[in-house]
């Protein structure tokens, strides 16, 4: 029995209805499925941006806000951090976070981003533009508002090659994940799209190949998990 991927229009309305539906208990998932992982990948995410106090930097795809919360404090009182998502339900739970109390959160499509040109030191996405309709038009987006000398860190799932190590992740991500969600929110479909996404996902390499496209250099990627997940990183130069 295949999933059938939902794409372009159909695509963009199942992900924002989706993702609004299973948001109060995403971080929950996120936790059980990562083994709380998701955690620590969160954290380089932010070390990778060298963002520093005073800096403004923008999260997009930014779900409930785990990572623009990290990076809140990274950019301090003095900076500014934002996160943005066009899913109202993920949006509600990050604005009830206590450390997002002060940030701004706002309901917008990362292909089209209502920023200026050249507004942020830093720009991150986690588990984001696999969702995204359009991957090439978001990372134009992405690389018009960075100002010159600003950075994209994106976390991702990856691609494991290790033939025993890949049937045990593909057993995991396609039979075990749905499930789990399943436990949280039965007969939501959203959990059998997660598994298909990371297939038609590009590989580590391509992404690379994808962002210098869009104009970026100095990229570079980090694998962990045997590949499982991947941190990009790449700089749009002065
Ligand atoms: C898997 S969640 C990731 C949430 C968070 N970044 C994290 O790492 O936990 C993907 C998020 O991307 C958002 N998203 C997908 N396509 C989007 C788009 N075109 N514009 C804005 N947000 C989008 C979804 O609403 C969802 O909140």
């Amino acid at each position: 029995m295949s999933y059938q991927m939902p794409d372009g229009a159909e695509k963009y309305e199942f992900v924002q209805s989706r993702f609004s539906a299973i948001a109060q208990k995403y971080d929950l998932f996120n936790d059980l499925i990562t083994q709380g992982f998701h955690r620590h990948w969160k954290n380089l995410v932010v070390q990778k941006t060298g963002l520093a106090p005073g800096d403004q930097a923008l999260d997009i795809c930014c779900g409930t806000g785990d990572i623009t919360e990290r990076l809140a404090k990274a950019v301090g009182s003095k900076g500014k951090a934002i996160g943005l998502d066009f899913s109202f339900g993920m949006l509600e739970v990050a604005r009830s976070r206590k450390g997002l109390s002060k940030t701004p959160l706002v309901q917008g499509d990362a292909m089209n981003l209502p920023f200026a040109s050249e507004t942020f030191d830093a720009l991150t996405v986690g588990y984001g533009l696999r969702n995204l309709v359009d991957l090439s038009q978001g990372l134009e987006e992405v690389y018009r508002v960075l100002k010159p000398g600003g950075r994209f860190v994106c976390l991702d799932l990856g691609k494991v090659t290790l033939p025993v190590v890949k049937q045990v992740f593909q057993f995991y991500f396609f039979q075990v994940v749905p499930r789990i969600g399943k436990i949280l929110y039965p007969k939501e479909d959203m959990f059998d799209y997660f598994p298909q996404s990371s297939v038609d996902y590009p590989g580590p390499e391509s992404l690379k190949k994808m962002l210098e496209k869009a104009g970026f250099r100095q990229v570079e990627y980090q694998s962990y998990h045997f590949g499982g997940s991947v941190i990009h990183r790449a700089v749009k130069l002065k």
